[in-house]
């Protein structure tokens, strides 16, 4: 506390107009990205994380005067949902910012599986092209197929909205069906669901029972001619089970935008796996999508000091 102000961390570097409505109420201290170290305060109320620290025991125990930390990301299992709640530190998210991004994402990798585009533009390039026949590029297609989601929710459901105009039929795996999501799609069973996919699009948070729950059982029921695509969290795919399918050409393909260890270790066995596309954890990665992630931390902390109901507490 400084002047009577509540002080607040923040490893987000805000534009300035959001830094400057923070300070309108509060003293606000920049710490660096990823370093542990530098979350011990006696005084800090409130913070805005970024994802690069583990919030464990350890963490707030060092925060004692700890009362709200505001994420800029949709995702939350960097943060010990448990501790924070013993420690009646409040928790935020910015589900609900990055849908578009996200599903817009997950459509371009579904196109680019489908119609093979990152190896046609190789095929342009490394001599291919001139030595083939007119048939030698084709390619599966997305229209009239079938996308299933596990884990649909906000971003499963406007990625279902995106494919709608390609005749698309989205089916879908929750522990429940729901009415807004069967506005879009059916509810199947899990093990039908990988049954019956062309793509197989994984949006699941990571949590105890999510992590690893995607592997070489799942990968053994899609089809041979299916692809996987996965946008949620890395840790839930098995990266050992699914290098070994593409190589045997269990599944057809497959797309990651998150990955167990990021950035992907150099000698990691998926960068040698066949039909793979790998993007660096780019979903929500546009400048108005990444504004309005922190704009919704920064409000989120302040009503969160302040008192005032969360639009989006988490736990
Ligand atoms: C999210 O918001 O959870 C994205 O994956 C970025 O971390």
């Amino acid at each position: 506390m400084s002047g009577g102000r509540p002080l607040v961390l923040t490893q987000l570097r805000l534009a300035e107009d959001l830094r400057a409505r923070l300070e309108a109420d509060f003293e606000v201290l920049d710490v660096p990205s990823g370093e542990r170290e530098a979350l011990r305060s006696a005084t800090a109320a409130g913070w805005l994380a970024d994802g690069s620290v583990r919030v464990d025991q350890a963490v707030i125990d060092g925060l004692p005067s700890l009362r709200m930390i505001a994420a800029d990301s949709v995702g939350t299992d960097f943060i010990d949902l448990a501790a924070t709640s013993a420690a009646g530190v409040r928790v935020s998210n910015a589900a609900g910012t990055a849908d578009d991004a996200v599903a817009e994402l997950a459509l371009g990798l579904i196109l680019a599986l489908g119609r093979d585009i990152v190896d046609s533009d190789a095929y342009c390039r490394d001599g291919r092209w001139r030595s083939d026949g007119p048939d030698a590029r084709l390619s599966t297609g997305v229209h009239d197929s079938t996308v299933g989601i596990l884990g649909m929710g906000r971003i499963g459901r406007r990625l279902g909205e995106l494919l709608a105009p390609l005749r698309v039929r989205t089916v879908y795996h929750n522990r429940r069906p729901s009415p807004e999501s069967d506005a879009i799609g059916e509810w199947l069973p899990r093990e039908e669901l990988l049954r019956v996919a062309d793509y197989v699009v994984l949006l699941l948070p990571l949590t105890e029972e999510t992590r690893g729950s995607f592997g070489a059982a799942e990968l053994g029921v899609m089809r041979t001619d299916a692809r996987l695509v996965n946008l949620g969290r890395g840790a839930v795919v098995d990266s050992a089970a699914l290098a070994d399918a593409l190589r045997r050409g269990a599944i057809a393909g497959a797309a990651l935008d998150v990955m167990e260890q990021e950035p992907l270790p150099a000698g990691s066995e998926l960068l040698a796996a066949p039909g793979l596309i790998l993007q660096p954890h780019v979903g929500s990665a546009t400048p108005s999508t990444r504004r309005s992630m922190r704009e919704r931390a920064v409000a989120e902390l302040r009503r969160g000091l302040l008192g005032l109901p969360l639009e989006s507490e988490v736990g």
